[in-house]
């Protein structure tokens, strides 16, 4: 016997215990992983935030051209790990700012994190960044968390039961047409040998498009997607820290995500495209052209580390 949620309509969950009041039934079932996810992102949340409060106090240092790493994007990820690791200590770790725990291609259980993604954007204090943390289980996505701490934004997915903003349900945006859409994403401003071909991308893309957003972090602008803001986003150069939870949200909002050539090869293939299953097949049609004047990507594949 199952019953609808009272504040979901369409969501249904096992009659059980009823949960506390003015608490979705989301949130009564989560899913342990997800659970344990979702307090690791909100403690380096809290850590973002406090950085937040005196930027010209933070120490920034160079990881590479246009590149910066502050103590606030170790310090969140510090604060994930541990608490991951408190609960899973067996579980491997692929994080941005240097934590890799047994992660590779055989670990069973491997979590991907970005502990502040939108890092330019956070040391600039322009409000918007993200915590990014996905569980990868038998080489797939199985629990997704992104965290805006500036909004204080819950984007939540678990395979198979859906994605969520807080406690409502997301579904991806329901346009039919490139020429209606608002297609998100992201510049190719560290990879210089990403430039012409991304430049003539963006031509194609804004003649077609209705408009294009670069925000400056790209999981949240995934968020995005899941939550319908964006009918679509694209980019190439991110890392497997950058889309793996996004990718699983926008699955779970009904969303398609692939690389240039729609294909499955986005996770550790530094190009993605993201959108509505409409959208997706016209975003293909209209960037693959423009995939082979791409340089081959260098990113930290997981069975390197
Ligand atoms: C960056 C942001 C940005 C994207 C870059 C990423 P970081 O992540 O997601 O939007 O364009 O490619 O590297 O370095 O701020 O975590
Ligand atoms: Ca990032
Ligand atoms: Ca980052």
């Amino acid at each position: 016997m199952r019953v609808e949620c009272a504040v979901c309509p369409g969501f249904n969950a096992p009659r059980g215990s009823p949960p506390a009041p003015g608490t979705h039934w989301i949130s009564a079932i989560m899913h342990p992983m997800l659970t344990t996810a979702v307090k690791a992102a909100r403690r380096a949340g809290s850590v973002i935030n406090r950085g937040a409060r005196d930027l010209d106090l933070l120490t920034v240092t160079t990881k590479g051209p246009k590149d910066f790493v502050s103590e606030v994007d170790r310090a969140a990820e510090a604060a994930i790990v541990e608490t991951l690791h408190t609960t899973y200590p067996n579980h491997a770790i692929l994080a941005e700012e240097g934590t890799a725990k047994g992660a590779n291609a055989a670990a069973e259980h491997v979590w991907i994190i970005d502990p502040l993604d939108g890092t330019t954007n956070f040391l600039h204090g322009f409000p918007q960044y993200c915590v990014s943390i996905a569980l990868q289980h038998k080489g797939q996505i199985t629990q997704a968390v992104v965290y805006d701490p500036v909004h204080n934004d819950l984007f939540t997915a678990t395979r198979g039961r859906g994605a969520f903003l807080n406690d409502r349900r997301m579904r991806v945006s329901r346009r039919q047409h490139l020429k209606e859409c608002l297609i998100g994403t992201g510049f190719p401003y560290r990879q210089g040998e990403h430039l012409d071909a991304y430049v003539r991308m963006m031509h194609a893309m804004m003649i077609e498009a209705a408009g294009i957003r670069r925000p400056g972090a790209a999981a949240l602008d995934l968020a995005y997607v899941a939550a319908g803001y964006y009918d679509g986003f694209w980019e190439v150069g991110l890392n497997p820290w950058d889309v793996a939870a996004g990718s699983l949200l926008i699955v779970e909002a009904g969303g398609l995500v692939g690389d240039l050539g729609g294909d499955a090869e986005y996770l550790y293939g530094g190009q993605i495209i993201a959108a509505n299953p409409r959208i997706f097949a016209q975003m293909v049609k209209l960037l693959l052209p423009y995939r082979d004047s791409l340089p081959p990507v260098n990113l930290p594949l997981i069975a390197e580390t």
